[in-house]
């Protein structure tokens, strides 16, 4: 692969939009933006938090005005703990005092938590908003900033408040990684690791062969862009068929369902999301061996992968009752049950609806 943009099509009826990885990344947002039909001359907020508006910001609003935008900064905390309605509220008083218009647009320049939250503030404010995403982790390039669900935390939950709301255009430039740390890094790896098992093993068969995974630097640019690349076109591809998760798009929830669990019990921060992914797929492949639907080969290569990537690969020490109340809480509960993705092979997945309380605690006691 070469230094031009990569542009994977996210195909919807109504707001069609392009994935760009690459090109002249942050440097190219302007002219990205025009490329996208967003009108020279309106306002736009960016939204982003100090880690990465120290190192970016300068760049993207100089790209911003050079290309004929009105650009204005708001940096706002960042940190799971922080995806509160509190934060967007602060995101609406910006808009306010900005005066933004219906035609205005709202950039988020950061991780999952920026990107989720300016997404949900853009989908509320004056009933709507256009919103571009400008990832800047491994976890937000790959999932987060595609596919248009946005949202904060409520204290029963992670994102129980939200709106599905797709952006105009999503841009990532992988060299902003080089200042991302490392434990972060680490943690996007987990939905990468996820692609693989849901849908691409060959994407599970490169990461396998690849020997170090911890760190972008360590990674040669061309296989960091290809991981990219397959990473978000297995994103797009399933948003672009189910775009509201009325089926297939609740594949892309494998491992969270009991990642939410570990995340909602041990308190935002403890675990990161993507580390509570990994423990969430763990935990899940062992529940496919208990239920014969996967080998335990299969459920070894995974975990096995996970711990090369530096993720973490056993349950931690929770109350059962307290893990099955939360399970029951996950917004994916329909009629009372819960609904698991279960792997059955390395790039096959299936939902299922009929677990009982004994396998999910045969389940969590084998991997404690
Ligand atoms: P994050 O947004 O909390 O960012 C992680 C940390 O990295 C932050 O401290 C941030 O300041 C810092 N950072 C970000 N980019 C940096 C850079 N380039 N250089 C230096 N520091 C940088 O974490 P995340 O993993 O990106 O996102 C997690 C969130 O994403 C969760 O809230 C999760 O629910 C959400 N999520 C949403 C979707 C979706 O479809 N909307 C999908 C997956 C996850
Ligand atoms: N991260 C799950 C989804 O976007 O549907």
């Amino acid at each position: 692969m070469n230094n031009d943009a990569f542009r994977i099509p996210v195909k919807l009826n109504l707001n069609p939009y392009e994935v760009v990885i690459g090109g002249s990344g942050l440097k190219g947002i302007g002219k990205e933006l025009r490329l996208a039909g967003i009108k020279k001359g309106i306002k736009v907020l960016v939204v982003s938090n100090a880690d990465v508006a120290e190192p970016y910001g300068d760049l993207c609003l100089e790209s911003l005005r050079e290309s004929g935008y009105q650009p204005t900064l708001l940096i706002i905390e960042a940190g799971e703990d922080q995806k509160t309605q509190a934060s967007v509220a602060l995101i609406h008083d910006a808009a306010y005092a900005a005066k933004l218009e219906r035609g205005s647009l709202m950039i988020a320049l950061g991780g999952g938590v920026v990107g989720d939250m300016t997404g949900f503030a853009a989908a509320t404010w004056l009933r709507g908003v256009a919103v571009v995403q400008l990832p800047t982790t491994l976890l937000a390039m790959v999932d987060a900033a595609i596919g248009g669900k946005t949202g904060v935390n409520h204290p029963g939950g992670k994102n129980l408040i939200g709106a599905f709301h797709q952006p105009k255009l999503v841009l990532i430039d992988p060299s902003t990684l080089n200042t991302l740390p490392e434990r972060e890094f680490k943690a996007g790896m987990a939905e990468v690791i996820k692609y693989g098992v849901i849908g691409d093993p060959e994407l599970f068969e490169l990461l396998e062969n690849t020997s170090e995974l911890n760190k972008p630097s360590e990674l040669e640019p061309d296989l960091l862009k290809k991981i990219l690349v397959r990473s978000a076109a297995a994103k797009s591809k399933v948003v672009s068929s189910d775009e509201r998760e009325g089926g297939l798009r609740a594949i892309l929830n494998y491992g969270h369902t009991f990642g939410h669990v570990v995340e909602t019990l041990c308190g935002y921060g403890t675990w990161l999301h993507g580390e509570a992914v990994a423990i969430g797929m763990v935990a899940i492949g062992e529940l496919a061996v208990i239920r014969q639907s996967w080998s335990r080969d299969d459920a070894n290569r995974q975990k096995s992968l996970i711990a090369k990537a530096g993720l973490p690969t056993t349950w931690p020490e929770l109350n059962p009752e307290a893990v099955l109340k939360t399970l029951q809480g996950d917004k994916k509960v329909r009629d009372g049950k819960v609904r698991f993705v279960m792997p059955t092979g390395i790039g096959k997945v299936e939902i299922n609806n009929d677990i009982s309380k004994a396998e999910i605690q045969n389940c969590i006691s084998r991997i404690s």
